[in-house]
C-alpha cells in the first residue's frame, strides 16, 4: 500500500497564546506570532489501514486529539482508515511543541495521500483544530496567526533577521497538565485573565513592529514579557501550574546576567520547563556554553529557523 510522509518543526511563539475563544474552531483569544526550530523534526508517514492506527516513536497509541481530528476530516472529507505512524527526533509532550510539529506533518501527509486540495492557509486552518500552536508549524520565518481567520501566515522570512535558539532541557519527563487542559483553568480562574486578553493584540503589535524595524532588544523586550505574563497566569491559576524547576530559574536568571552583559539573548518558555534563549547567531556560542554549563552539555540543543512543514520521501 503506498505511503506518503511529511515533516514539520515545533514552533517557540514569542508572542504566546493561552487560553482560548468560548466558541468552537479552537481559536486563540489573544494574538500570537512564533518561529519554527530547525533542528528538531517531527517525521509522519501515513499509509491505507483497515483501521485507524497511531504509532508514537513507534508505540501504538490512542489519542483522542488525533481521533477528533480525523473525525472532523471525515466530516469535510472522504479519508480512508490510515496508519499514522509519527516520530520525534526530540522528546515529546515535554513543553517542546510536538503536538504543534506533530499536527502540521499530519495535515500535509494527509493533504497529499488523501488528495485533498487544500493550500498552505487551509492547511494552517486544519492543523489549528488539532492544536492552535499547529497551525504556526506550516509556515517558516517569523509566523502570526491572528483573526478574523486565525490561519498563520509569515509575517517576515528568517533572513530578515535570522535567529537561534538555545535550548536547554531540564526535565524530559512529559508534563503533568496539558495545555489544553491548563489554558482552560487559566481562562475560567486566574483574575489576571482579563488583563491578558486586553493586552494581547498590543503585545502582538509591539512584536510586529520590533520584528519588522529588526530590533532585537524590543523584541526581546516583548517577548519575555509576553512568556512572564503567560506564566503568571498559569501560577495564578486554580489549581495554580508551575511547569518551572529549579534548572528552569537558573537558566532564566543566566540569561538575564548575559543581557545585562550586552549579549543579544533573551528567554522564553511554554507549558514545560525547557528553556529557549533566543539569541542573535553571534551570540550563540556564549549563550550556549552558559547553558551547558547549568543543565550539561548533553541536554543543550542549538536551533536555526525552521523550514515549512513539507513531504518528503516516505
Ligand atoms: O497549541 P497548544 O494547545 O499546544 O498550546 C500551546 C501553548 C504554548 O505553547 C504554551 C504557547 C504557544 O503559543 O505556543
Amino acid at each position: 500500500m503506498s505511503a506518503t510522509a511529511a515533516q514539520a518543526h515545533p514552533n517557540i511563539a514569542l508572542i504566546k497564546y493561552w487560553g482560548k475563544q468560548d466558541k468552537p474552531g479552537n481559536l486563540p483569544a489573544t494574538p500570537n506570532l512564533s518561529i519554527t526550530l530547525a533542528e528538531l523534526t517531527t517525521r509522519t508517514r501515513v499509509s491505507s489501514a483497515g483501521r485507524d492506527e497511531l504509532w508514537l516513536n513507534g508505540n501504538r497509541k490512542e489519542d483522542p486529539k488525533v481521533n477528533g481530528f480525523l473525525a472532523a476530516l471525515r466530516k469535510k472529507f472522504a479519508v480512508e482508515p490510515l496508519k499514522i505512524e509519527s516520530e520525534n527526533n526530540f522528546p515529546t509532550g515535554a513543553g517542546l511543541a510536538s503536538s504543534a510539529s506533530g499536527f502540521a506533518a499530519l495535515i500535509t501527509a494527509i493533504n497529499e495521500h488523501a488528495q485533498l486540495g487544500l493550500n498552505r492557509e487551509l492547511m494552517s486552518e486544519w492543523a489549528r483544530r488539532g492544536s492552535a500552536s499547529a497551525a504556526r508549524s506550516l509556515f517558516s520565518g517569523y509566523v502570526a496567526l491572528v483573526p478574523p481567520m486565525w490561519r498563520a501566515h509569515q509575517l517576515a522570512p528568517a533572513s530578515h533577521m535570522p535567529l537561534n535558539v538555545v535550548v536547554a532541557i531540564t526535565n524530559r519527563q512529559t508534563k503533568s497538565v496539558s495545555s489544553t487542559q491548563g489554558m482552560e483553568y487559566s481562562r475560567l480562574t486566574s483574575p489576571y485573565y482579563s488583563a491578558w486578553l486586553r493586552g494581547g493584540p498590543d503585545d502582538f503589535a509591539a512584536a510586529s513592529s520590533a520584528i519588522n524595524q529588526r530590533d532585537f532588544e524590543a523584541l526581546a523586550q516583548i517577548s519575555e514579557l509576553s512568556c512572564l505574563k503567560m506564566h503568571s497566569l498559569m501560577l495564578t491559576s486554580n489549581p495554580t501550574l508551575s511547569y518551572w524547576n529549579p534548572a528552569t530559574v537558573a537558566c532564566m536568571d543566566a540569561v538575564r546576567d548575559l543581557r545585562n552583559q550586552g549579549c543579544a539573548v533573551f528567554f522564553t518558555i511554554d507549558a514545560g520547563p525547557q528553556l529557549k534563549a533566543v539569541c542573535l547567531p553571534e551570540a550563540t556560542s556564549q549563550v550556549a556554553a552558559t547553558l551547558k554549563n547549568i543543565v550539561g552539555d548533553e541536554q543543550v540543543i542549538v536551533c536555526g529557523m525552521g523550514d515549512a512543514a513539507g513531504l518528503i520521501e516516505p
